[in-house]
């Protein structure tokens, strides 16, 4: 029989104030907050949810629960480039917005276009492979599991191998800025990684315009034509989507691959289980990412008043959807706490659900495959080489930095 969790720690749980303990491992408070306040309010009217039926429903029914956060980010960032950035993302508008860049980049993110890359990948994992060979110890994160999707979104939309040196911390700069609780620092390195990003995307896209791509694979090609239809982005639209692509498939992949290799250190009954059979890599990168989900959190906001397990959310509501915990709600998962890379069914809401979910999981998917298995195959005995520095982030959850030795 297992016992319930502490419920002085969903009674304690501030989003606004979060201690060490919580960013090292923040699963007991989560089952907490399951167990005895799954609609939890917060000190600011909002709520936070960690059931997975609660979370599921919301994100398919986005006329009640919208993804726009204009009215949300105008006290929280101002007027500055930030706020720009994030109220023209496809993420955090709702329709006509969302559906005519959703639909572009859909469609170059198709399957087939995806499949196309699989060679390069391949080589891409390989010579990284070779270097952390030859040197016999490496940081996991920088000199693996992150150059992987810097690469990868680098050549999705086209830009110079010598010009990807900014990209990643720009993106960790956006992203860190999209905490829940933001400091002036953080802010003021946000919005400068906005405007620098933007001024380097303009030059990129007018090189583009002057020459353009194949639009079939070249996603950046396919955003300025638009639709054959005459649906186009206005330059504002194209830039800012632009930024968030480069954005959503950085740190997010970074983690999943970074998160999928410790946690083959952590339990190494796993690891010996995907070494013995290769094949289980499909459902061991689901597992990855239902057990220590790259993305944490999410939000939307009740547009118009309804009710949330028995409580009454009015409308202009403000709602935290923390993933992790939907994750390992054993509502949803037999035994959620355990790591079992053949679990199945794993319907995870790791990449969220309903018109927003992730516009990328299939190359991530791939990404995370690839990588894994490259690694494991070549480096069967890793171990760790010193302490893990953890992201320290409550949205976006990795490390910064895992030092190994390969044998
Ligand atoms: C393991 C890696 C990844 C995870 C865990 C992840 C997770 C997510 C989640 C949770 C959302 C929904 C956000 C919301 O509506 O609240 C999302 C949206 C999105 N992701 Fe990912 N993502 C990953 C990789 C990628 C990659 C590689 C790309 C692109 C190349 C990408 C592109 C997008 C886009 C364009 C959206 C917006 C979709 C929309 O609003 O319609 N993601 N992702």
């Amino acid at each position: 029989m297992v016992s319930a969790a502490d419920p002085t720690l969903a009674e304690g749980f501030d989003l606004s104030r979060l201690d060490a303990g919580f960013y090292a491992d923040p699963f007991p408070v989560y089952r907490a907050l399951r167990e005895h306040q799954p609609v939890k309010r917060m000190a600011d009217g909002s709520l936070f949810l960690t059931r997975w039926a609660d979370l599921d429903r919301i994100y398919r029914d986005t006329r009640t629960f919208s993804s726009d956060k204009h009215e949300e980010f105008r006290p929280k960032y101002g007027a500055t480039p930030l706020y720009e950035h994030h109220t023209t993302s496809l993420v955090f508008n709702d329709p006509p917005l969302h559906t005519r860049v959703r639909r572009l980049i859909a469609s170059a993110l198709m399957p087939r276009a995806i499949a196309a890359m699989e060679p390069g990948l391949q080589a891409l994992v390989g010579r990284l492979l070779d270097a952390v060979e030859a040197r016999g110890e490496a940081d996991l994160i920088e000199d693996f599991a992150a150059a992987i999707p810097i690469e990868v979104i680098g050549n999705l939309l086209g830009v110079p191998v010598e010009e990807r040196g900014p990209l990643r911390g720009w993106s960790l700069a956006i992203l860190g800025a999209l905490e829940p609780v933001v400091m002036p620092e953080a802010a003021a390195r946000g919005n400068a990684a906005v405007s620098e990003f933007l001024d380097y995307l303009r030059g990129l896209v007018a090189r583009r315009r002057a020459q353009p791509g194949d639009a079939a694979t070249d996603v950046l090609t396919r955003l300025i034509q638009g639709e054959a239809d005459g649906e186009r982005l206005t330059e504002t639209e194209l830039l800012h989507n632009c930024i968030f692509l480069l954005n959503a498939g950085h740190e997010t992949t970074t983690n999943l691959i970074g998160n999928g290799l410790e946690l083959l250190l952590r339990f190494p009954d796993q690891r010996a289980r995907l070494l013995a059979q290769p094949e289980l890599i499909g459902t061991a990168i689901e597992e990855f990412l239902r057990y220590e989900s790259s993305n944490q959190l999410g939000n939307r906001r009740a547009a118009a008043a309804t009710e949330i397990g028995g409580v009454a959310v009015p409308e202009g509501t403000l709602l935290t959807l923390c993933i992790g915990a939907a994750n390992r709600d054993p509502a949803r998962f037999e035994d959620p706490e355990r790591l079992d890379i053949a679990r199945q069914p794993n319907r995870h809401l790791a990449f969220a659900g309903g018109p927003h979910i992730c516009a990328g999981m299939t190359l991530a998917r791939l990404e995370g495959r690839i990588a894994i298995t490259g690694f494991l195959r070549r480096f069967p005995d890793y171990a760790p080489a010193g302490e893990p520095v953890r992201g320290g982030r409550a949205r976006f959850r990795g490390f910064l930095s895992l030092p190994i030795r390969i044998a």
